[in-house]
Parts: structure tokens; C-alpha cells; sequence
């Protein structure tokens, strides 16, 4: 069972949110500056082309260690196979490389992710992200937030704040959306996809669903669905989506979780749902 939610303001919020960001960045430094030459694929996992590379585990390795270091009471939860419950009712939810394809192939669009969330994690819906932060390490982009604190993009010195687009109708907006790499899966996206792509401006598949959600965020995508994502894929970037004003929305009246994930601006979360009859 989970422990109880612990009562957070605005001063242990913004902690979380600068721990947040520091280990994001420190990782993502981490996969550039000590990624091997000829990096190739240590392991798969669902599927032959779902990869892990060193790096994704020396990534989660550094994070966990972090965390043991500095918050010994909160648990973890990793995309590689890091988890552990915590007593403080604080449990941290990170994507050591989200984008690893884009990684291995040396596309600059792959962060690292880094949540602080309370609830019980290991079951979609019945938990929500405090604060989070998602850096690509290429670009040097950290977007951050705390709950109630508003969504943020760093770049070197600069930090803009973040809106949603005010894009208000589906046939004008710019869709992101994403692949599982199961088969069969997979030709159901698609499938799904080519019913939608008359229907919006165009799409988009970034490759990344921690950036796709910064990039609803800062008003680059103008709305975005997946199915299939995991805690980890999701939790920063759904936080950086709500604090920047959109809403992130699941099928039906469920959260946003591993069956579906709707974010944008409401009208558009809304349009899309009704296409997606979700
Ligand atoms: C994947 C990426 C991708 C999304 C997949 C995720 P990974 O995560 O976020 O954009 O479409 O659903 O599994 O494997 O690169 O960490």
C-alpha cells in the first residue's frame, strides 16, 4: 500500500522542482559527455527493436544513486527496472533516456525525465506529479515545473515562461503523437493515424512522448494522444502540459494513463477525444 500523501508547499514544492532539475540536467550531461563511440544495444525489451543502450542504464544507475544520497526516505520508480517503495509519500518517477531510438541513431531529439509524485505509481490514475523537470541535453532545453507554480523553459541564462497553444480548431492543429513497438500495436496506431491525418494540420512523431508533452507545453505541438505510455514517458511532461494551462485527459472520464493520453489546450483535447471516439 502507498503511504500517505504528504502535505507539500510551496517551499518544499520548489525544492522538489530545482532537485528535479538538477538531476535531469546532471544526467542528461551524463549521456552526451560519456557516451562510448559505436554505442550499440545492450538489451531488449517488449519487442527486437524496443532497445536499452549502456547509457540508459548507467543514466538510471546515476539518478537512483543520487536519490539514495539525497532524498533516502522517498521511493523510485525507473524505466530500466529501478524501484523501490519509500516511507515519505514521495516517489520519484524517471525516464533516464526518453527517445532511446533517437539516442542510438544520434537524433537530437531524446531528454531525460525527472518526476516527484505522489500516490501509488504502479497503478495508472491513482497518482499525480508535484514537480518535474526534462532536459535535452542537445538543445540544452529544461522545461520545468511544481504544481501550482506554472510551466518554464531554461536555456543557458534565459527562462521563458510556458503557454499552450491557442490553436481552437482540430483541422488547424499541429498533432504529435507516438508509436508502442509491438506489432500488432503498432499497425493499430497506425491505422488510427491514417484516419486522423485528413483531419488535423498535420502530424508529428518527435520520437520522444517527455518532449512531445514539453512541446504542448511551450505551444511547439498544438495537441497530442498516445496509447501505451508508461509512468515514466508521462509524468514530468504531463505536469509541464497543466501548469502551461492545457489539460491532459485519458478515455472517457479516466485519467490520463497507460490506455490513453490526450493533451493540449481543452477544445482541443476535446475535438481530438471525439475523433479518437475516447
Ligand atoms: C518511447 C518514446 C516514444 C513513445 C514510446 C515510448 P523510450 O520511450 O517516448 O516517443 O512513442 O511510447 O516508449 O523507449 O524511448 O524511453
Amino acid at each position: 500500500m502507498a503511504p500517505d500523501r504528504p502535505q507539500l508547499g510551496p517551499p518544499e514544492l520548489a525544492t522538489l522542482e530545482q532537485m528535479a532539475c538538477d538531476l535531469a540536467t546532471s544526467a542528461g550531461r551524463l549521456i552526451v559527455d560519456e557516451r562510448p563511440r559505436g554505442l550499440g544495444v545492450a538489451a531488449t525489451k517488449s519487442s527486437d527493436t524496443d532497445v536499452v543502450t549502456v547509457m540508459d542504464q548507467r543514466s538510471e544507475a546515476f539518478l537512483r544513486e543520487r536519490l539514495e544520497q539525497l532524498r533516502p526516505d522517498d521511493g523510485l520508480l525507473g524505466e530500466e527496472g529501478a524501484s523501490h517503495e519509500g516511507s515519505s509519500g514521495i516517489t520519484w518517477v524517471v525516464d533516464p533516456i526518453d527517445g532511446t531510438v533517437n539516442y542510438l541513431y544520434e537524433i537530437p531529439a531524446y531528454a531525460v525525465s525527472v518526476a516527484a509524485c505522489v500516490g501509488d505509481v504502479r497503478h495508472g490514475g491513482e497518482w499525480e506529479t508535484v514537480a518535474g523537470a526534462v532536459y535535452n541535453p542537445i538543445t540544452d532545453e529544461l522545461f520545468h515545473a511544481h504544481a501550482d507554480g506554472g510551466a518554464f523553459l531554461r536555456r543557458g541564462t534565459d527562462v521563458q515562461s510556458l503557454s499552450v497553444s491557442g490553436e481552437k480548431e482540430l483541422a488547424k492543429a499541429l498533432t504529435g503523437t507516438g508509436f508502442g513497438y509491438e506489432v500488432a500495436k503498432r499497425e493499430r496506431q497506425g491505422a488510427v493515424v491514417a484516419s486522423l491525418i485528413g483531419q488535423v494540420r498535420d502530424i508529428r512523431r518527435i520520437g520522444s512522448a517527455a518532449l512531445d508533452l514539453c512541446s504542448v507545453g511551450a505551444g511547439r505541438l498544438d495537441v497530442y494522444y498516445e496509447s501505451g505510455l508508461n509512468p515514466w514517458d508521462q509524468a514530468a511532461g504531463q505536469l509541464i502540459v497543466t501548469e502551461a494551462g492545457g489539460v491532459v485527459a485519458g478515455r472517457g472520464a479516466a485519467p490520463p494513463d497507460k490506455d490513453l493520453v490526450v493533451a493540449g489546450p481543452a477544445a482541443l483535447v476535446a475535438a481530438l477525444k471525439g475523433i479518437l471516439k475516447a
